[in-house]
Parts: C-alpha cells; sequence; structure tokens
C-alpha cells in the first residue's frame, strides 16, 4: 500500500537527519512530501528534500495558492510525520497555530500525526513543553523519542532525535494494516557462499533486497519476522529477528529451525552445489598447478525439505529465471512450483537489467491452479503485492 506521507521539519540541527527518514520512507514505495520551516531550510537544503523525495518542496502558504496548497497537502495526507520537532514547533501545533504551510497543513488533516521531537534537554524538561506534549497527545498525536545521548554542544541528555528506522517502523505500524498480527513469519535472503578456502568462496549475484523488502512489508503488517540472511548487501530492517549465517548448510538449519513459523519464505539465491571437501588452509597456486578443477557436491534442496515435511503452514519458493519469454517462463516455474511442493512461487525474470542487485524488478506469483499475482516495479512495491498474495492464501487455506 502506497502511503501519501508529510513529512514536517522544523529548524533544529537535526533536520539533517530527515533527509534519511525520507530516504528511507521512499524506498518504502511511499509518496513523500516534506513541508520544512524557513528555519529549517537554514539547516537542510531544498534541493536535497526534492531530491530525495521525489516531489517539489515548499515551505510558504502563499505559494501555489490557486492549488489551495495549505489545505490540499494537509487533507490528501494519509500520515503526518514531524521531525525534528523543535520546541517551538510543538508550541505551535500543540496551539493549533497556523502561521506557515507546516501549521495550516496539520489543522486541515485529519490523518495520524507522529511527532518526533529533538531539543536541548531543559527545552524539552521544561514544564511549557511538556505541556504541549500532553496537549498533543491528548489531540491523538503519537511521540517517537526523543532518545537520550550526546546532544549539539556537546551536553549529554534526553532530547536526540529518535532514530530515522525506529521513527519510520512507529509511524508506518500506526497506519500499516493488521492483516499478519500474530503471524509468525520466516523468511531467507541474501545469497549463500561456499568456502573453497578460507579466503575464497562460491558465490552469486544475489544482494537480499527482496528478502529485505518482504520482511519490511510482513513487519508493516503486524507480523513477527525473523530474518535468516546470507550475506546480506542491504540493511536488514530493525524489528526483525536477523540471523546471520554464510554457506547453505547455515542457511539449511536456520530455516529447519524456523519451520514451524506461519509463513515460511525461501527468497534466498541457494547454491545449489558445494566445494566437496573444501580446504582449512588457503590452496596455493604452487600445488594447483595451471588448470586445477573444483570437484563439486551437491546442497540438499531446502525448500522442497520445507515443503514436503508435513505442516499446515503456508510456504513459498522464488525462482529466478533467465528466460525471457513470459509463457516459457510460466512453465518454467509452474514446474519448479510442483517439483518443489510449496504452496506459492514467485517468479522473476533475472538478467542483465534485471533481477539481482536492481531496484526495480518483475514477478509473477504462482499457485498449483496458475497466476494468481503479478508486479512490476521497486523491490519495496514488488513485495507488497507478494505479500498481499501470501496473505490472501493463507486466509483461503
Ligand atoms: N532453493 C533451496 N535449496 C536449494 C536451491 C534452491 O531451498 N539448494 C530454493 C530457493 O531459495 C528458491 C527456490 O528453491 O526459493 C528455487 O531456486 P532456484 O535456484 O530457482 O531453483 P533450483 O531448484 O536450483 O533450479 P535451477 O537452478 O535448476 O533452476
Amino acid at each position: 500500500m502506497t502511503l501519501r506521507i508529510l513529512v514536517g521539519i522544523s529548524g533544529g540541527i537535526a533536520a539533517y537527519k530527515a533527509a534519511s527518514l525520507i530516504r528511507l520512507l521512499v524506498q518504502e514505495g511511499h509518496d513523500v512530501h516534506a513541508v520544512p520551516t524557513t528555519s529549517a531550510l537554514r539547516f537542510i537544503g531544498k534541493p536535497t528534500l526534492e531530491a530525495l523525495s521525489r516531489n517539489p518542496v515548499t515551505s510558504d502558504v502563499f505559494d501555489d495558492v490557486a492549488e489551495v496548497r495549505h489545505v490540499a497537502l494537509g487533507q490528501r495526507a494519509d500520515l503526518i510525520i514531524v521531525a525534528p520537532a523543535t520546541a517551538n514547533t510543538l508550541a505551535k501545533l500543540a496551539n493549533g497555530q497556523a502561521d506557515d504551510l507546516l501549521g495550516t497543513s496539520v489543522l486541515a488533516s485529519s490523518a495520524p500525526l507522529v511527532i518526533a521531537p529533538a531539543m536541548h534537554t531543559e527545552m524539552w524538561q521544561h514544564p511549557a513543553t511538556q505541556d504541549n506534549v500532553a496537549k498533543l497527545t491528548e489531540h491523538g498525536a503519537r511521540f517517537v523519542g526523543p532518545d537520550a545521548g550526546e546532544l549539539t554542544g556537546g551536553d549529554v541528555g534526553a532530547g536526540r532525535l529518535a532514530d530515522p528506522e525506529r521513527i519510520v517502523r512507529e509511524a508506518l505500524a500506526i497506519v500499516g494494516d493488521d492483516s499478519l498480527r500474530g503471524t509468525s513469519v520466516v523468511i531467507s535472503a541474501g545469497g549463500t557462499h561456499e568456502s573453497i578456502d578460507p579466503v575464497r568462496f562460491i558465490g552469486n549475484r544475489s544482494s537480499g533486497a527482496m528478502g529485505v523488502a518482504l520482511a519490511k512489508r510482513a513487519l508493516a503488517r503486524g507480523a513477527s519476522v525473523t530474518l535468516v540472511g546470507a550475506n546480506l548487501q542491504v540493511h536488514p530492517p530493525a524489528g526483525a529477528d536477523v540471523v546471520s549465517v554464510e554457506s547453505t548448510a547455515e542457511l539449511r538449519d536456520a530455516m529447519l529451525a524456523g519451520a514451524n513459523a506461519d509463513i515460511v519464505i525461501m527468497a534466498a539465491a541457494v547454491s545449489d552445489y558445494r566445494v566437496a571437501g573444501g580446504s582449512d588452509a588457503k590452496l596455493k597456486k604452487e600445488t594447483l598447478g595451471a588448470n586445477p578443477t573444483i570437484e563439486l557436491a551437491e546442497n540438499p534442496d531446502i525448500l522442497a525439505e520445507l515443503a514436503r515435511a508435513e505442516r499446515s503452514n503456508t510456504v513459498v519458493g522464488f525462482a529466478a529465471e533467465t528466460e525471457s519469454e513470459q509463457d516459457a517462463l510460466i512453465a518454467l516455474g509452474r514446474a519448479k512450483l510442483e517439483r518443489k511442493g510449496a504452496d506459492l512461487l514467485v517468479v522473476n525474470r533475472v538478467g542483465t537489467e534485471a533481477g539481482f542487485g536492481e531496484r526495480e524488478t518483475s514477478v509473477t506469483v504462482l499457485d498449483a491452479n496458475g497466476i494468481v499475482a503479478a508486479a512490476a516495479g521497486t523491490k519495496m512495491s514488488v513485495a507488497d503485492v507478494i505479500m498481499d498474495a501470501i496473505a490472501q492464501h493463507k486466509e483461503t487455506s
């Protein structure tokens, strides 16, 4: 679900952190509109906010008057996040003051309001500020932070802006659907490495982005998520239990340990083979000679093992294929779904310009009866469609 999110930024040193916040929200596939106060623009530039949000930025109520922008922004928002909120902005919001675009937008909106304050400890603890916080809470606003820690100028205490990842997670949880609350999800992501010797391995190009995107989508639906990450090249989401693995054998152990989860997703690119009798010592050119060969041994098929076990949960596999013809791609997928015994198979085309490492992807989701969903776009938006298909399957099975 793409949300229209208004990010209000007020004028404190932590305003620069709004850049990461906006980036994270955009990466999650949301439509983000930054509304800085005029003093925020002394800390962070408009071009930065426009580039990251991919939307025009204005802080003036008198811009785009014909569109009644001050009302439109607020009315159309699904969620408003004010980060950082200075003591002054808290005071204004608590009293419904509307002398700038942020103030008017908040007043014109009935969307959930999430506030992440940042200021010096004394200002935060002042009864006037605390009164404003209480009043805003009474009006329905949710606060994230502030955290305690080092503040600008070297002081230590409460007043640091909460971590942008946490702000995103807590804010999205408020508007996110609850369709997977109480559901446990185990997802493998990344690509396995098979050791040749202590310094070398056989690996693949999977970054883990798709599995991580699925983990974020499952978290946003209220699920408890375990992410089994094989050599991830992207950050796992805060809020997931992360088990880091390297080889297929380690991935298998971790997945079998989580096999009882309500939903099990094998998004990792698993090496079909390992090195037979890998070496504990570094292999030397001297002894290998000019044309060395590496003997491989077959790895167990983890997905098939999970799917063929006696179970009542939902097991989902992935199939990365280079086949460019759509019908042939689907035929490959259907054969693989049957061979593995999974409930759903997400078929995606990989190649030089699609799939591994790319932000954009296109997938088709199959069950035993055929195509149940298809999507193309950013991995985050595609992950949303996949998660819908999985949740739907779980509900109806
Ligand atoms: N998979 C697995 N264990 C393996 C190989 C693959 O669990 N040893 C899982 C992957 O995580 C994925 C699905 O099986 O969910 C399909 O992987 P893929 O590599 O496309 O299938 P393979 O069976 O390896 O078939 P091939 O490589 O011949 O296409």
